[in-house]
């Protein structure tokens, strides 16, 4: 496994495949789980070369305090990266991302952006714009692998390659979660052991909200899942929105041929999960 901190080594070494193999891409935050390995698996069974980059990308956190607590385990990602055989990892620092001026470009994603995480994450997508098209640049891939617990992220990424004619296909993966159903997110490491035991509570609750979604309107299921929320001790809902998985507009009223999906983000204590579900 290769590892490189800058953008000339990594692109000399990509460089050696003479634009004759097909390079998976898996950009990452780091603090890897099964969910990323997923990911990797994925990319490996469609490129011949995979490449995983680590980089907690400042420009996207809309709160200091959560960039500055944000899991790093450079080691042990590296370990468990070596141990599925991935080809290259990049690593870089954020002056070798940004240079000396960290600050996000502006992006329209038609409309995306101002759904969900987008009105409760000030400038969050213009700094995932930022570093994914950013990362696209240098590593060039044919495919790159998103997952999608961040469901909204994902299709900011396909309307970002569509509108700036990126010619990379972007696959979206399923959520990976844990046994008791939680998804998996570096962030769960950092609930602590009673949020950890509660945090199931959010996708038992969507998986209900599924079914009741057959028979009911989107607003009689999103109150009831408000309901669900105000009486629980532990986890306090931010958003349960029901909305086309396309527009991800919130939706008044089911039409036959339409896709639907179920998101909700939710505080426990003070991390904040999110997670979604198909209906
Ligand atoms: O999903 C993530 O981990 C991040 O948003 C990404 C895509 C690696 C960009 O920093």
């Amino acid at each position: 496994m290769f590892v490189f901190n800058d953008i000339k080594n990594l692109q000399q070494h990509l460089l050696t495949f003479n634009n004759d193999k097909s390079i998976g891409f898996v950009p990452t935050m780091g603090a890897l789980h099964q969910g990323h390995l997923s990911l990797i698996k994925k990319a490996q069974e469609k490129s011949d070369i995979v490449v995983v980059s680590i980089f907690v990308n400042p420009t996207q956190f809309d709160k200091p305090e959560d960039l500055v607590k944000y899991p790093r385990t450079l080691e042990n990602d590296l370990k468990l990266l070596e141990s599925v055989n991935c080809n290259v990892v990049f690593a870089p620092t954020a002056k070798e991302i940004y240079g000396d001026k960290i600050t996000s470009k502006s992006f329209t994603f038609d409309g995306l952006e101002h759904q969900m995480e987008g009105k409760f994450r000030d400038g969050h997508f213009d700094g995932v714009g930022t570093i994914v098209k950013r990362l696209f640049e240098i590593v060039k891939p044919t495919n790159a692998y998103f997952g999608e617990k961040d469901f909204q992220q994902l299709q900011i990424i396909k309307k970002m390659v569509e509108n700036h004619s990126i010619p990379i296909n972007i696959v979206g993966c399923e959520i990976f979660r844990e046994e008791d159903g939680l998804a998996m997110s570096s962030r769960n490491t950092r609930l602590t052991d009673e949020h950890r035991l509660a945090a199931p509570f959010i996708y038992k609750t969507i998986k209900k909200a599924r079914k009741k979604f057959k028979k009911n309107a989107p607003e009689k299921v999103i109150s009831w899942v408000k309901k669900k929320f105000k009486k629980h001790p532990l986890l306090k809902l931010e958003y349960f929105e029901i909305a086309d998985e396309k527009t991800l507009k919130t939706i008044k009223k089911k039409d036959d041929d339409k896709r639907y999906r179920a998101f909700i983000a939710v505080f426990a204590g003070e991390i904040r999960l999110i997670d979604n579900i198909k209906l």
